[in-house]
């Protein structure tokens, strides 16, 4: 299993590093082998030996340059950071990142051999207008992605269940995820209000192979239990 923590604008660098230290703790006290990732704030990345895996939540895909705001390769390298979380919905819909910026952001970490982490999900108003228009939405966000990289993990997120405390049933989850594996065999991770009351039922869920987790994240304590029932599932 896969358990992902991407805490967005929070956390400063002194905090990140004392919730780092808190996973990796924890890690070693209950022998967890499960893959754990952290998704720090930009400006908390910073170099780490240990399970945890530290990724950054953007970055430009170039090595340095004249691109005001954004970070680089060489930045990622500074922290020793081979991950990257790219087209999460509030880039995509908050921020205004298209899906061939997402692309060429792809390209240029997979030339790399970065992990990725690829965010899709559908708007409200796409669900609502039934499965095919949901479907067909969701398949704009394949295009151009190789979707067989080696390195790839696919994190499903309906937008709609992003920070809201919404949820799709358990059902719609599992469909869901069951259709997206016929377009991608990599890991496939669902994010979107979890927390630790229903986590446990969401790692159950077949062809779900972890989650993604902002604000239920946040907090060391309730993370670690999460990552417990991912041990256990
Ligand atoms: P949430 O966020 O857990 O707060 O809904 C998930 C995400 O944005 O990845």
């Amino acid at each position: 299993m896969i358990i992902a923590a991407n805490l967005k604008t929070n956390l400063t660098r002194k905090e990140t590093s004392t919730y780092i230290e808190e996973l990796e703790s924890y890690i070693k006290a209950k022998n967890i082998f499960q893959e754990v990732l952290v998704f720090p704030a930009t400006s908390s990345l910073n170099e780490h030996n240990g399970k945890v895996i530290i990724g950054a939540q953007n970055a430009y895909a170039t090595k340095n340059g004249a691109f005001t705001g954004e970070i680089g390769l060489d930045h990622l390298d500074e922290f020793g950071i081979k991950t990257i979380l790219i087209g999460h919905s509030e880039r995509r819909h908050t921020l205004g990142e298209t899906q061939e910026e997402l692309v060429s952001k792809f390209n240029y970490y997979k030339e790399l051999g970065f992990k990725i982490v690829y965010c899709v999900g559908e708007p409200l108003e796409k669900r609502e207008a039934g499965k095919e228009v949901m479907m067909d939405y969701i398949s704009t966000q394949y295009e151009g992605i190789d979707t067989e990289y080696k390195n790839l993990i696919i994190a499903y997120e309906p937008v709609w269940a992003i920070g809201t405390g919404l949820t799709p049933t358990l059902e719609d989850i599992e469909a869901i995820h069951t259709d997206l594996k016929g377009k991608s065999t990599a890991p496939l991770l669902y994010g979107g209000s979890v927390k630790v009351t229903n986590a446990k039922e969401v790692l159950e869920l077949n062809n779900v192979d972890g989650v993604l987790v902002g604000s239920a994240a946040l907090y060391a304590e309730h993370f670690c239990s999460m990552i417990q029932y991912a041990q256990e599932v």
